[in-house]
């Protein structure tokens, strides 16, 4: 961990007002929930993938509740990630995934937004999930049912399904790329390790809204679910168009 990093997140919270703290343009019940904003966005993580974020190492066998039909090559431990069956969008057979290499039919979790956070943690104990203690604990449980109720973030009215460009305010998403991003990602978003950002959120608008807003697992990139939807779409439409994509 570089040290001028710190210091510039550091000073970064010191200017979030509460008025961009609101998280009112995300969900409705967002609202009125009592669970943090940490336990949302760790939910997040864990969503995107569990493993990584509570180091309990990669499963080492195959996700028996998998559909074999198609079934996903991809690295071991991709199909036990919730994003691999219920989608970066959380729409599942309904979004992106309704077709293509992750495909598999499941459904999406606008629904489960209804349901307690105990009625949540009770399905991933479930026989389809069977998501043991040892692989979720209690507490990460809980996250993601936070998560689940209180963090999905629907960006359907923003994207245009056929381009995937997603509409904001790309001045404005330059400002916030600048002096929050470029620390870790450069100005041009190419990093050895990682696609380039252009390419990334040209490709999946989805997935780079669901990094931006909860972090990326086990690492030190921040979560910026607080400062709001806008913020989130004004950078998106500034990476896809100005950022290299390769
Ligand atoms: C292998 C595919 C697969 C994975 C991985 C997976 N799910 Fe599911 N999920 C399903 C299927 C199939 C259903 C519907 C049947 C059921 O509820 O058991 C479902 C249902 C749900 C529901 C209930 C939705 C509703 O409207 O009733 C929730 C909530 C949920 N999953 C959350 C998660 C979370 C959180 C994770 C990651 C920890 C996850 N799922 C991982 C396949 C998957
Ligand atoms: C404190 C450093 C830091 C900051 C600030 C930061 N990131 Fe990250 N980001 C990371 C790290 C580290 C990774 C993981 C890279 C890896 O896995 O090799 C990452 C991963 C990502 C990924 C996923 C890439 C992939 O292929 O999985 C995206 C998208 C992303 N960052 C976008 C952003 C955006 C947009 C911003 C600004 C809102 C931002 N990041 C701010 C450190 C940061």
């Amino acid at each position: 961990m570089n040290f001028s990093r710190i210091i510039t997140l550091a000073t970064l919270s010191l200017f979030i007002s509460p008025a961009m703290a609101d998280d009112s343009n995300t969900t409705a019940s967002a609202k009125s929930t009592k669970a943090s904003a940490y336990s949302i966005a760790r939910g997040g993580r864990l969503y995107d993938k569990w493993f990584k974020e509570n180091k309990t190492g990669t499963p080492d066998r195959a996700n028996p509740s998998y559909p074999q039909k198609g079934h996903y090559k991809g690295k071991k431990g991709a199909d036990w990630r919730c994003k691999e069956c219920h989608g970066w969008d959380y729409k599942g057979k309904e979004g992106a995934y309704r077709k293509g290499k992750h495909a598999t039919g499941t459904i999406g979790l606008q629904n489960a937004m209804n349901l307690s956070t105990d009625e949540i943690i009770n399905i991933l104990r479930n026989k389809t999930h069977a998501y043991s203690d040892s692989m979720l604990s209690n507490k990460d449980a809980l996250d993601l049912a936070n998560f689940t109720k209180y963090g999905q973030i629907d960006i359907s009215k923003q994207v245009d399904n056929k381009s995937k460009q997603v509409t904001g305010n790309e001045a404005q998403g330059k400002k916030y790329y600048e002096t929050i991003c470029a620390v870790c990602h450069g100005l041009d978003g190419k990093d050895e390790d990682t696609p380039p950002l252009g390419q990334l959120a040209n490709d999946n608008p989805w997935e780079v809204l669901h990094k931006i807003s909860n972090g990326q697992p086990n690492n030190e990139m921040p979560a910026l679910r607080t400062l709001g939807k806008q913020v989130t779409l004004d950078l998106i439409a500034y990476i896809q168009k100005n950022l290299p994509k390769k």
